[in-house]
């Protein structure tokens, strides 16, 4: 309904129409409550104003009617703006457990963006349309800030930890893509577009690049720095078993429990000794510094697609369901 009007920014995400709406209702209570009491301070100015030198208004003791009114009223206006809000809070922050899963990293001054099936663009982000899509974004140095106007959807990437967010675009076309924390020199630089394809030449795209997937990258990285050797499928290891690990909830030596999530694993894998396992002693060493954000984030992947092995033998690594094609049309999430 606004798309037309300049001040708004085009609506390309199911979440702009419902972010736009309460903001219009918002905009519209504000402006409705100071004319109104613009107007009963100009109008009981006049009809109030001494008439006589000696005139002496009469003294007021309350009302427990008007006053009971001016508190109901606005209780009612605030509770139903906050369930509103809250309510658009939350869809934007449950993400779908089908959402296609990107990894993204802002380095100042730049976003790197980083696919599941391998595809990386800098950037540049190729999203396909009706397909509900999980950014998983850090950063390299200082805080950034993810924003996409088009989809009314803005998230910081802070250096140390993992911030996830959603959306689903809702028509194709190339959408501007802003950092919007203030980080150096070149912040108005970082800048960027997100693509919005169709699902087909979406697919198209992503087979293009000729890397391997990104959990076959985090599985390089994972030889290569020899997890393997404490790591054992056979549980004879001295670190845990890392298959169907991941989204699995792990009893830590400390008695609490943690949800192995994309967070606990890179923890896990900088500073070790932050929250060990039940049963296992703190002798890993820190990675940190030797692979990076992007690293961490192929060997998360690698973790993540770690399944528990069959009963015929050895673990397979299995793409998670998200690499399927999307199959065409609209995903509700
Ligand atoms: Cu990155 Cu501003």
């Amino acid at each position: 309904m606004w798309s037309g009007f300049p001040l708004f920014p085009e609506q390309a995400s199911t979440m702009a129409g419902r972010v736009d709406a309460l903001y219009i209702a918002l905009l519209c209570l504000a402006a409705f409550f100071s004319v109104l009491i613009a107007c009963l301070v100009v109008g009981f100015a006049i009809r109030y104003r001494r008439q006589s030198p000696d005139e002496i208004g009469t003294p007021i003791h309350g009302n427990l009617t008007l006053e009971a009114v001016w508190t109901f009223v606005p209780l009612c206006i605030v509770v139903v703006v906050f369930l509103w809000s809250a309510e658009i809070f939350f869809s934007m922050n449950r993400i779908p457990p089908q959402a296609m899963e990107i990894y993204v990293v802002g380095k100042r001054w730049m976003w790197k963006a980083q696919h599941l099936s391998g595809q990386r663009e800098i950037n540049e982000l190729h999203v396909p349309v009706g397909v509900p899509v999980k950014l998983t974004l850090t950063s390299e140095d200082v805080i950034h800030s993810f924003y996409v106007p088009a989809f009314r959807i803005k998230k910081d990437a802070v250096p140390g930890r993992y911030a996830t967010m959603w959306f689903q675009a809702t028509k194709p076309g190339r959408y501007h893509l802003f950092c919007a924390e203030y980080c150096g020199t070149k912040h108005s630089g970082m800048i960027g577009w997100v693509e919005v394809m169709e699902p087909a030449a979406f697919q198209s795209w992503l087979t293009g690049g000729g890397s391997g997937s990104l959990a076959a990258e985090g599985g390089k990285i994972f030889q290569s720095l020899g997890c393997m050797t404490c790591h054992r499928a056979d549980s004879q290891g001295r670190g845990p078993r890392l298959e169907g690990l991941f989204g699995r909830t792990v009893n830590l030596a400390s008695g609490e429990q943690v949800v192995a999530d994309a967070d606990y694993v890179r923890e896990s894998i900088v500073t070790p000794a932050a929250r060990v396992v039940s049963g296992y002693q703190p002798i890993m060493p820190t990675y940190q510094g030797l692979v990076s954000e992007e690293g961490l984030m192929q060997l998360i992947a690698y973790i993540q697609s770690l399944q528990e092995p069959t009963a015929a033998g050895a673990p397979m690594a299995v793409a998670p369901d998200h690499l399927a094609a999307p199959k065409g049309g609209t995903r509700k999430p």
